[in-house]
């Protein structure tokens, strides 16, 4: 593709990449936009490492297992949990301008393994890579390649380790280099979304109370929620059936009780929209309107009387005001 030119064609004049079609037929609209770069070939994890049942095929069989954990599934989700948040920790050091997504991949891979542990998205339902990578106008799910990060943009790092038979997944989002006060202010707003979320998890609780509790804050920002990708039970398999939807739906009335396990992972995004449009690799999802977003995630289980956060570490439990450190 040819260089993006500094004025841009009408709309019926030929498009600027030399493809001979309208310039709105072919490129108006993906200046400025991430654009899918080449992906390296899957890694492999040493045989001493305990795989997840996909991890050979790509196809994911349904293990079963209860809402409810047990003390001691817990305990072992307690461990992976905190291996997921150090590797997110970790890989969230080595983001900077001029680093490629290929390599935080990589990192993400290789402390995983030096932990014991599975990066639990390689090879789930064929996804390519140890990690999700999204940056910019990606919201979840975009697949680590050979794109150089730029100084100003934002990066969403998605960790999951499988690790003694279950899974810890934790994401955050991080600047690039110097970024606009508009993208701190939408990570800010996403992990404080994130938060109010964790704390409206009690038992006895409806789970719509978890999106009611993120859309109005979303909302004061005049942010929008993603609708599409949602939150999600967890445990020996990465995703249970319980539903953890980030807005508010009448409908969305399960009870929470204590002992269960589920992720809670709001989309936000800067323009409102929360519309969502694939990249032909049927992973990468984009904002329809090209907006940035930004999401956080931590895993967690309900206790008797709160939520206790599994990717969170010690003393972060259903902190009062995070975002004010
Ligand atoms: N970690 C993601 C989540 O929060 C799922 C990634 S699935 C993958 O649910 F296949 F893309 F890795
Ligand atoms: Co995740
Ligand atoms: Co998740």
């Amino acid at each position: 593709m040819s260089q993006v030119p500094e004025v841009l064609p009408a709309s019926n004049d030929p498009c600027w990449c030399g493809s001979g079609r309208k310039y709105k037929r072919c490129h108006k609209g993906t200046e400025g936009r991430i654009q899918p770069g080449n992906i390296s070939p899957m890694r492999t994890v040493p045989a001493t490492i305990g795989a997840p049942p996909y991890a050979a095929t790509g196809v994911v069989p349904r293990l079963e297992e209860g809402r409810v954990k047990s003390p001691e599934i817990i305990e072992r989700m307690r461990i992976a949990g905190a291996a997921a948040r150090e590797i997110l920790f970790e890989a969230g050091q080595i983001v900077r301008p001029g680093i490629t997504t290929d390599e935080i991949d990589i990192f993400v891979h290789d402390l995983t393994i030096k932990m014991g542990g599975y990066p639990s998205p390689l090879n789930y339902h064929n996804y390519p890579k140890s990690v999700c990578t999204s940056v910019n106008e990606v919201i979840c799910h975009g697949i680590p390649d050979d794109r150089v990060l730029e100084d100003g943009d934002i990066i969403n790092l998605d960790v999951t380790i499988y690790l003694n038979g279950v899974h810890g997944d934790t994401n955050g989002s991080f600047g690039v280099g110097n970024i606009t006060n508009g993208d701190k202010e939408l990570i800010r707003v996403t992990e404080e979304c994130m938060w109010y979320g964790i704390e409206a998890v009690k038992p006895g609780v409806a789970i719509n109370e978890i999106g009611r509790a993120i859309e109005t804050h979303a909302k004061k920002h005049k942010f929008g929620v993603v609708r599409a990708f949602i939150g999600h039970g967890i445990g020996e398999n990465f995703h249970t059936d319980i539903q953890v939807l980030h807005y508010y739906d009448p409908r969305n009335t399960m009870i929470l009780r204590e002992g269960m396990t589920f992720t809670i992972e709001p989309m936000i995004t800067a323009s409102g929209e929360w519309r969502h449009k694939m990249w032909d690799d049927d992973w990468t999802a984009v904002t329809a309107d090209g907006s940035r977003t930004a999401q956080f995630e931590h895993t967690m289980v309900v206790t008797d009387t709160g939520v206790d956060v599994l990717t969170a570490g010690p003393g972060a439990v259903s902190p009062s005001a995070p975002w004010s450190r």
